[in-house]
């Protein structure tokens, strides 16, 4: 994602109500911060919200985190939740890599990656956020029925994403190479990304895979 920094969004985040400020401090403790026992969906890079922010009005049983690294990008998807106000949607401004501080095992009941940055060099191949080392991540923190929802419109990142789901022995199913025209397309919702290149005309890839 092209990153246009907005003066003042880094402090804006510190102080949002809908922005979870001391999020090490949940961990473990996710349904008692929402005060229900829901389980909790996370988005890993959920860019300016659309998608988590229609999913989460439209399943309000269901506690949704968006994670997303950038305080500038994550400004769009609080200014859309401020004029929903969903009770069950919360985000946090948080990197990846440091999941294990943020949820306890087993914590999670889905995770979405939706149009993951491709990190196209190979030696950069760790970067992935569908490569082995998150994957093993992923693996703690979901729940015994727990499950990766993966969506992209790059066909060499999700060739490399199933084989590394494969590699790391997690169970596969689900998948398309055209969601859009797949049986799965009406229960889909569209990223901000994913309307851009299926305007385009790039066939969307999707898999949902499962740790045991
Ligand atoms: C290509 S954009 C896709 C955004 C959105 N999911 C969509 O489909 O419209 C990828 C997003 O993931 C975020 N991101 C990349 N690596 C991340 C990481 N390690 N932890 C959290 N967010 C990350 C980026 O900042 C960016 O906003």
């Amino acid at each position: 994602m092209r990153l246009r920094n907005i003066p003042g969004a880094r402090e804006e985040m510190l102080v949002n109500p809908y922005v979870v400020h001391d999020p090490e401090a949940c961990r473990g403790r996710w349904q008692e911060f929402f005060g229900n026992q829901n389980p909790i969906h996370l988005e890993i890079g959920t860019g300016k919200g659309r998608f988590l922010t229609e999913l989460a009005a439209k399943n309000p049983d269901i506690n949704f985190l968006g994670m997303e690294k950038y305080a500038s990008v994550l400004l769009r998807a609080v200014q859309k939740q401020e004029a929903l106000a969903l009770p069950n949607l919360r985000f946090l401004c948080a990197d990846a890599k440091d999941l294990e501080a943020l949820f306890s095992d087993g914590e999670i009941a889905r995770i979405y990656l939706n149009f993951s940055d491709p990190w196209p060099k190979d030696r950069h191949a760790k970067r992935r956020l569908t490569a082995c080392n998150f994957l093993e991540l992923y693996a703690r923190v979901l729940s015994s029925q727990g499950a990766l929802a993966f969506k992209t419109d790059n066909r060499p990142l999700f060739d490399f994403s199933l084989a590394q789901a494969k590699e790391a022995c997690w169970r596969v199913e689900d998948i398309t190479y055209d969601l859009h025209e797949s049986p799965f397309a009406p229960d889909n919702i569209m990223t901000e990304y994913e309307e851009r290149f299926s305007s385009l005309g790039n066939p969307i890839c999707r898999f949902l895979a499962h740790p045991r």
